[in-house]
């Protein structure tokens, strides 16, 4: 039986493709507010600059590729039952070939009805006030923001504790309950995190033994193969 391996992401793997993270950008991201236009309150507040600004992202990411740290993660599935728990709201894991793929704080190519959750649809172009669902309702994108719950936690949770290899890759650790997902790791369970400026969360400073590859994803993650296979 092939071994299980989960990969937790964050936006550092998809830096090298273009796109930045929240918090080397100091909390700013093309000069917006995360908290203002990535949360319930700034969507209530202002839909119109929510919606200005994730249709900027949605842009740039169809202008992106995945990179190959994307892709070392796809060649992982030969030797590995492989599930990657990401927090981006990117495709490029998708796009590089990954198939078990569980986005904790949704996705960005998705819009949905903001009164039927269920009500769902592919979107890659711009959306505006009046764009509705077929319930009539305002859509908005399918992004999980702060002050609201992330349903994905409860699937991820089963998978991370029947982990044997849990790689963290690219991901400052500082939001909840994604950091959190460490925890339920199990003690036979080996922890490699790959990062050029690690993290010390509560969650990682608890694991007895991680190996820290202190590296960009793209050349990191060949690093931690290598760890892997030892
Ligand atoms: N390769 C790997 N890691 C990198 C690279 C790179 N080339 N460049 C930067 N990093 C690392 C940084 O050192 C940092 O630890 O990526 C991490 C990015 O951290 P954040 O910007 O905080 O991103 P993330 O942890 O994914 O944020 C979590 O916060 O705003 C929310 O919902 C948003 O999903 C996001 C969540």
């Amino acid at each position: 039986m092939k071994k299980k391996l989960v990969v937790l992401t964050g936006a550092g793997i998809s830096a090298e493709s273009g796109l930045k993270t929240f918090r080397d950008a100091n909390g700013l991201w093309e000069g917006y507010d995360v908290m203002q236009v990535a949360s319930i309150d700034g969507w209530h507040q202002n839909p119109q600059a929510v919606l200005n600004f994730y249709n900027l992202r949605r842009k740039q990411l169809l202008e992106v590729q995945p990179n190959q740290a994307h892709y070392d993660l796809v060649s992982l599935e030969k030797e590995y039952d492989t599930t990657i728990i990401t927090q981006n709201v990117d495709d490029l894991h998708e796009r590089a070939g990954s198939k078990q793929v569980i986005h904790l704080h949704g996705e960005l190519l998705k819009v949905r009805s903001v009164q039927n959750s269920h009500l769902v649809y592919t979107w890659h172009r711009d959306l505006f006030l009046g764009d509705s669902a077929e319930d009539g309702m305002q859509l908005r994108p399918h992004i999980v923001w702060f002050g609201e719950l992330v349903p994905q936690i409860e699937v991820a949770i089963p998978i991370v504790s029947q982990a044997d290899i849990i790689l963290i890759v690219g991901t400052s650790l500082q939001v909840y309950p994604a950091a959190s997902l460490l925890q339920y790791g199990s003690h036979h369970a080996r922890f490699i995190y790959v990062d050029p400026s690690p993290s010390v969360s509560y969650e990682l400073r608890q694991i007895r033994d991680i190996k820290i590859v202190n590296s960009k994803a793209t050349s990191g993650i060949k690093k931690a193969i290598a760890l892997m296979e030892i």
